[in-house]
């Protein structure tokens, strides 16, 4: 479904970034990850042939992203896809709560990095007519407590998209995001060593998804294949829940 399309990944080094690092190798992709923590060997050598290429690049530091997509187009000559995926998810705090600079870490991580991977690779899917994907969340559309600020960046990734896909559409640029609920990855994990209940809480994760279970990353990975693909070529716009119902209404939680 992937075929030779050169796709840049951020965030592959671990979780659902992992997952699809895999799940787009498997797909005939050409990848290249942007992580700020360097891949484990194991993972190097799952990943690694002579076509796929890992970057260690912290995504705050702009001058460090423009040089990753430099390295990425002397490489490869050509983009064909771009899937934001990093993000923190520290801390669980109300907005009262927050300082200054753990709102500014959020804000930098989960939504400048767009800023900086569209400025540096919207000229290259231009000539490739290629097509973004951005890692939402369910609560960027139904809210969530104690984790004010993440929230804020999901909901404005949910916006951010929609107004790329209208920007780009006339370059027959997709823009979609996909919307996971809750994934078993190590921000998850330590999302849930945060929290007051730690007995009920993998309940409550597995519950909180009407289908009864919390999954690992690859049922995000296929749909990010999907999104990616010549199978969505009519699709743009949208946020799409991959949360086993999580966003839907009233349900008896006993
Ligand atoms: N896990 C969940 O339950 C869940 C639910 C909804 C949405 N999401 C979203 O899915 C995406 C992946 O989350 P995950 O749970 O797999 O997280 P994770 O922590 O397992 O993986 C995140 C990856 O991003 C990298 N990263 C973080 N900050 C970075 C930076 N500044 N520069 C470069 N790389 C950086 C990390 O090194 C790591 O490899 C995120 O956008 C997250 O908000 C996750």
């Amino acid at each position: 479904m992937l075929e030779n399309k050169v796709v840049v990944l951020t965030g592959g080094g671990d979780g659902i970034g992992w997952e699809c690092a895999k799940a787009y190798v498997k797909a005939g992709a050409i990848i290249c990850i942007i992580d700020k923590n360097p891949l484990a060997d194991e993972k190097l050598n799952e990943l690694i042939n002579t076509e796929n290429l890992v970057i260690t690049c912290n995504l705050i530091n702009e001058t460090t992203v423009a040089a990753a997509f430099d390295a990425i187009v002397e490489k490869y000559g050509r983009i064909d896809a771009i899937h934001n995926n990093a993000a923190v998810a520290h801390p669980s705090k109300t907005l009262d709560e927050t300082t200054n600079s753990e709102w500014d870490l959020l804000m930098d991580v989960n939504l400048k990095s767009i800023l900086y991977t569209t400025r540096y690779g919207i000229a290259h899917l231009k000539k490739s007519q290629g097509c973004i994907l951005n890692t939402s969340s369910v609560v960027g559309s139904i809210g969530q407590d104690n984790h004010a600020v993440y929230v804020a960046t999901k909901g404005a990734i949910n916006a951010l998209t929609k107004a790329m896909a209208l920007d780009y559409a006339p370059f027959k640029i997709r823009v979609n995001a996909v919307s996971p609920a809750a994934i078993n990855t190590p921000t998850l994990q330590a999302w849930s060593q945060e929290q007051p209940n730690q007995n009920e809480i993998e309940t409550y994760l597995n519950k909180l998804q009407p289908l009864g279970h919390m999954p690992a990353g690859d049922v995000i990975a296929d749909a990010c294949v999907f999104l990616l693909s010549n199978a969505a070529r009519f699709i743009t716009g949208i946020i799409l829940p991959v949360s086993g119902g999580a966003e839907l209404g009233y349900r008896t939680l006993i």
